[in-house]
């Protein structure tokens, strides 16, 4: 079957809060079967002198037709402004899932994507939210995940009313854990639920570990904890809207997986890697020096708390103003891990491959711009400090002491350490 569908791609222009058109979307099968996707920016946005990039690797502005035929013709940053697994379960409850293509997790999410993208098929932008959920909302929106959750256990259990009609609305926002975005006050959080599955309190850990980061000086989001009934909800303040008055500000977003080029796909993980992140990072970003530096301490950290999860979509750059910059930390967690010895990351952090120890973390320091002295002083400093405060953090921040001890053996495992 060929199919062919487009729409024009939007973005919120550096300092202000409205779409403008930049250019056109469009993916088509070729007579092979091959999906291909095309995109050109509008020749009038391309004169404007305050004119951004979509990607600053992938799409830099330039009066070309682009093309690609990969990740079925989505180009990396707009699908960085998709759904993944949560989203697109939402839509699926809403259409069904048989008579979706990919483009209709595109055409059909709602505008409260990661970063200043839009999408719409005519000229017009796509409708601005007028009426976010509230934190007040939290506690049916949570019901209702729950409920969506349970459906795909088989079980059924009714999502009616009001709570229906809230989570159907649904999320762009990518990540697999259920997820809802509110405002509160003037800024814009993700808000995320836990699940029966969750071996601990999960939104009460990662709002810990997030503050855990900020002590090991590393830049991670700002996030807090809502109780709604028995359950917590973790609040991650969005990084990419600012209020100004009159509407959101919205900071372009591209993630590392894009930046690497690579896929989702178990084939394309050998492209997972932070040293080619790094390498990346070192031309994308304003600030190279610092944001490598930021980027070996995650890796650090990443490694000596088991965040084993810590895949490229779990890393990505922000362009605020016209300039690129690695964004906050987000989405860190510990893994529960089964081997004492080796653990690995989900990304290659040394010559050694993805092996979360020492000895391979330190062994491509010069990538991030550091030399071996440097390397060992932050590796050990996070290490240090993880060590003196993981627990006093978790405790202060609610953490029971049961999940402490289910947790603990994912802190600074033995194996860290090996000097090999
Ligand atoms: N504070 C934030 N501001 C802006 N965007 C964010 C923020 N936190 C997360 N995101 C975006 O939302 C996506 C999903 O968030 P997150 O990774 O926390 O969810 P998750 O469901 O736990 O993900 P995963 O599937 O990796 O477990 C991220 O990949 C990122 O694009
Ligand atoms: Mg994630």
């Amino acid at each position: 079957m060929t199919s062919e569908r487009e729409c024009h791609v939007f973005v919120v222009l550096p300092g202000t809060t409205d779409f403008v058109v930049a250019g056109r979307f469009r993916v088509s099968t070729t007579p092979d079967g091959v999906p291909l996707g095309e995109f050109v920016y509008g020749r009038s946005y391309l004169n404007r002198a305050d004119a951004v990039e979509l990607d600053p690797v992938e799409l830099r502005l330039a009066e070309r037709m682009y093309r690609t035929t990969r990740l079925g013709g989505f180009f990396g940053a707009i699908r960085d402004s998709m759904p993944d697994y949560w989203g697109r379960l939402l839509i699926e409850r809403r259409f069904g899932r048989a008579q979706l293509q990919e483009f209709d997790y595109l055409a059909e999410g709602p505008d409260d994507r990661a970063g200043g993208l839009g999408f719409n098929a005519g000229l017009e932008p796509p409708s601005p939210r007028i009426r976010f959920n509230t934190v007040l909302d939290l506690a049916e929106l949570q019901a209702a995940a729950e409920a969506v959750l349970a459906g795909e256990r088989g079980q059924r259990k009714s999502l009616a009313g009001r709570a229906r009609e809230l989570l159907l609305e649904g999320t762009s926002m990518g990540g697999a854990r259920p997820k809802a975005v509110v405002e509160d006050g003037d800024a814009l959080w993700v808000a995320k639920f836990g699940r029966d599955e969750d071996r601990w309190n999960d939104p009460l850990v990662e709002h810990a570990v997030l503050q855990l980061a900020r002590e090991c000086g590393l830049n991670a989001a700002t996030s807090r904890i809502e109780r709604i009934g028995n359950r917590d909800a973790l609040l991650v303040r969005r990084f990419d809207r600012e209020w100004r008055g009159a509407g959101y500000a919205r900071s372009r977003m591209v993630s590392a997986l894009t930046l690497l080029g690579a896929d989702d796909s178990v084939t394309d993980r050998r492209r997972w890697s932070y040293l080619a992140l790094a390498d990346e990072l070192r031309r994308a970003s304003s600030k190279p020096r610092e944001d490598l530096h930021e980027l070996f301490g995650r890796m650090c950290f990443n490694a000596a708390i088991s965040n084993l999860d810590d895949h490229p979509r779990n890393h990505a750059i922000l362009a605020p103003g016209r300039e690129w910059r690695l964004s906050p930390a987000y989405d860190l967690t510990p893994v529960p891990a089964i081997s004492v010895t080796r653990r690995d990351l989900a990304m290659t952090c040394g010559p050694g491959g993805r092996w979360a120890n020492r000895a391979n973390l330190l062994g491509s320091a010069g990538r991030f711009l550091l030399d071996r002295e440097e390397a060992e002083a932050v590796f050990d400093r996070i290490a240090a400090t993880i060590r003196s405060s993981w627990l006093a953090v978790m405790r202060g921040n609610g953490v029971s002491e049961r999940d402490c001890d289910l947790i603990r053996h994912a802190i600074l495992y033995d194996g860290l350490f090996y000097d090999a």
